[in-house]
């Protein structure tokens, strides 16, 4: 089976198990457990940031953070193909009382200048317009094809942001994917914003888990809202310690993941009826439109899957999504069955 639907359905590695089964626990609702402090203690010092906690999703962090920076009423700024705004269950409305204002970027990738996020500002429009409250970021850009943003892009939208104290969360699900295709560090990446989310559970290949980071006050506060959200969870340094191999370990090898999409996006490329920009592949997520094979996503999908070769179909595109359980010649295999399923 090559399973290409995302990067979430890795395996943990035999050495995240063997920290698993070895780790020291604690009540981690009393923040007694050792192995999350060591977590949280570790992802702060990668990412510069005051503070960091333990979530068990990228969902429940983002939501968390959203929560957190806003007041009922107020209006969130996000890029219209955003995880936050479209698969997050409608979260904000529903906890945060919060409105979601997407707005398209002009370009493909997904990625808002400045300038269009400040054109669907409100600021100082009182009676008659919802206040802005927060603007949210994601990098990579899920389905803006794994998409990276560079440091001076996050800082010069912090920069405006915070000049009309407007904080900025960033959704940075895949952020060491980001950092590795740009020869960054996460820190850097993310030095200006004012939280951010990133998930142990995705390309890094944890099992479970991600990390929410900001200053000490807002961590704080966010334990409240964690437990409110039902993840106030107990020994749960068996998942943590999975967690450090994965922060510890997996970004060295996320290079892998990217060529491997590289290579699939330049084979899909010359595949009849299939178009994609291959030069806009950067991270390990590869996106391409079917329209014109003759076959629509979902047959080509189907078709696939009675080979065992599994991908996520929307609209007239395909996903495909790289990571440490697929290799390069599951790759080859991928394009040889692709080539034939639209041939025939
Ligand atoms: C960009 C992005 N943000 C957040 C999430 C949410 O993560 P989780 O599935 O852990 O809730 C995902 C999941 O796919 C994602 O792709």
């Amino acid at each position: 089976m090559i399973d290409l639907r995302s990067d979430t359905v890795t395996k943990p590695t035999a050495e995240m198990r063997r920290a698993m089964a070895e780790a020291e626990v604690g009540d981690d609702v009393y923040g007694e457990d050792p192995t999350v402090n060591l977590l949280q203690e570790k992802a702060a010092e990668v990412f510069g940031k005051e503070a960091a906690l333990f979530v068990p999703t990228g969902s429940m962090g983002n939501q968390i953070a959203v929560k957190l920076h806003t007041k009922p009423g107020d209006e969130v700024i996000i890029e219209e193909r955003g995880h936050i705004f479209n698969y997050e269950m409608g979260t904000p409305a529903v906890v945060a009382g919060v409105m979601i204002r997407p707005v398209r970027a002009a370009n493909d990738n997904g990625m808002l200048t400045w300038a269009e996020i400040e054109s669907a500002l409100h600021i100082d429009q009182p009676y008659y317009a919802c206040p802005t409250g927060l603007i949210c970021l994601e990098n990579t850009s899920n389905f803006g094809g794994g998409s990276v943003m560079s440091a001076e892009q996050t800082d010069e939208i912090c920069e405006n942001a915070h000049k009309l104290k407007l904080p900025v969360h960033l959704d940075g699900a895949r952020i060491f994917n980001s950092a590795v295709a740009q020869n960054e560090t996460v820190a850097n990446l993310s030095k200006s914003v004012d939280s951010v989310q990133f998930c142990l559970s995705k390309g890094l290949g944890a099992p479970v888990g991600s990390m929410l980071l900001g200053k000490k006050d807002f961590i704080a506060e966010a334990k409240v809202w964690r437990k409110r959200f039902g993840g106030g969870m107990r020994q749960v340094g068996i998942l943590a310690a999975a967690g450090i191999v994965a922060l510890e370990e997996s970004p060295k090898r996320l290079h892998i993941d990217h060529e491997n999409a590289k290579r699939l996006a330049e084979g899909v490329a010359n595949l009849k009826g299939i178009s994609i920009d291959a030069e806009r592949v950067q991270t390990n997520i590869v996106i391409f439109d079917v329209s014109e094979t003759g076959k629509n996503s979902v047959q080509i999908v189907e078709e696939l899957k009675k080979e065992h070769i599994f991908a996520i179909p929307f609209g007239n595109a395909i996903r495909m999504v790289t990571h440490c359980d697929v290799s390069s010649d599951d790759i080859e295999k991928t394009l040889t069955v692709l080539d034939k399923i639209i041939q025939a």
